[in-house]
């Protein structure tokens, strides 16, 4: 889970009222609305590593919306563009590299706190709560100016299901179509994490403003990164430039880990500094890790299935929208 949780409270604000027919069919009869805690960003944009072209991506997007208002208020854009104001963004890349980081330093950067949210937290075994919990998720960012992070994002933007053939599979597409209209009817910002952007469904695909991708460090990522991360009064007899051309391949964690690791490792021994075979054993260790990682088969969605009865499908969102939903 992630640093945000999802927190039980019977006052919590429910949205489903303000917001379009398709929502509010959906809203289950019984349940309280989630409620989403908002942290402080951990983290500035000084702290994240990036290459080159990563870093230029953010400080575009940064630019770009600070001229938000002036074209969509200023240049009536809001009246042409409605519900296209498209202030979503997208982090994608390998694990390790600085995505979260990232979302905690955008919002640093604009001044805003983070409601950080997983799927698993706004996910209901009810069919039709899933949908709630989404509009009061929304509803709680929009009342508090947070930025929504979702992070393992591909759970919940994976593909529509197009075969229907379970009630399952009836919630799944609900729970899209519901997100969808609260994308284009949310005016404060949304980030995205993932591992797996190829899962996306198009349809979100095209209301988030920016795809970044999050690279593994290149060679002058991984000297910054390994600066960073080696304490000034640790005791070391290394070669900077050789633990920089060693780790090609490691992500910025997997460097962080790497020292910690290493310095274990001499303490344990007893040494009076940490060395280059301690940073070499614990780089061999994270590389033969990713070896054997990367020969098992990689996982699909991070979305699991769950059957309910049908019945109980048309009874929370209706003939009707059953009907649609199956078209
Ligand atoms: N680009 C980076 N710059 C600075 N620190 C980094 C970077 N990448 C990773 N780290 C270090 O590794 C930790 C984990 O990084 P982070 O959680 O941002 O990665 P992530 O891309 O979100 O990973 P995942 O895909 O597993 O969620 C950070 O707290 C930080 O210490
Ligand atoms: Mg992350």
């Amino acid at each position: 889970m992630g640093i945000g949780k999802k927190l039980d409270d019977s006052n919590a604000p429910g949205a489903a009222e303000q917001i379009a027919t398709p929502i509010q069919e959906s809203t289950a009869k019984s349940g309280v609305p989630a409620r989403f805690e908002t942290i402080k960003p951990l983290y500035r944009l000084g702290d994240l590593i990036v290459s080159g072209e990563t870093r230029s991506s953010l400080l575009d997007f940064l630019a770009f919306k600070a001229h938000y208002d002036k074209v969509f208020d200023g240049w009536g854009l809001s009246e042409t563009h409605k519900y296209h104001r498209q202030s979503s963004i997208n982090f994608h890349g390998a694990p390790g590299t600085g995505k979260t980081t990232a979302a905690h330093a955008v919002a640093f950067e604009m001044e805003q706190d983070l409601i950080l949210v997983s799927y698993a937290e706004i996910e209901s075994k009810y069919v039709g709560e899933t949908s709630k919990n989404l509009v009061a998720l929304f509803d709680q960012a929009k009342n508090s100016g947070a930025i929504i992070f979702f992070d393992e994002a591909d759970a919940i933007l994976s593909r529509r299901v197009t075969n229907m053939s379970s009630s399952t599979d009836v919630s799944v597409n609900q729970t899209r179509s519901v997100l969808l209209t609260l994308m284009d009817q949310h005016r404060g910002m949304v980030i995205f994490a993932t591992n797996f952007m190829e899962n996306y469904d198009p349809a979100f695909i095209r209301r988030i403003i920016s795809h970044i991708h999050f690279t593994l460090p290149d060679t002058d990522a991984r000297r910054q990164l390994w600066a960073k991360f080696i304490p000034p009064k640790m005791p070391v007899e290394i070669d900077v430039e050789k633990l920089v051309s060693m780790s090609e391949g490691l992500s910025g964690a997997e460097i962080s880990n790497c020292v910690i690791k290493s310095a274990l490792s001499a303490s344990r021994r007893a040494r009076s500094a940490v060395s280059m075979e301690d940073f070499g054993r614990a780089i061999d260790e994270i590389l033969a890790g990713k070896r054997a990682n990367s020969g098992l088969k990689q996982r699909g969605s991070t979305t699991t299935e769950r059957h309910v009865p049908e019945d109980y499908v048309r009874e929370q969102i209706g003939d009707t929208r059953v009907k649609e939903l199956m078209k």
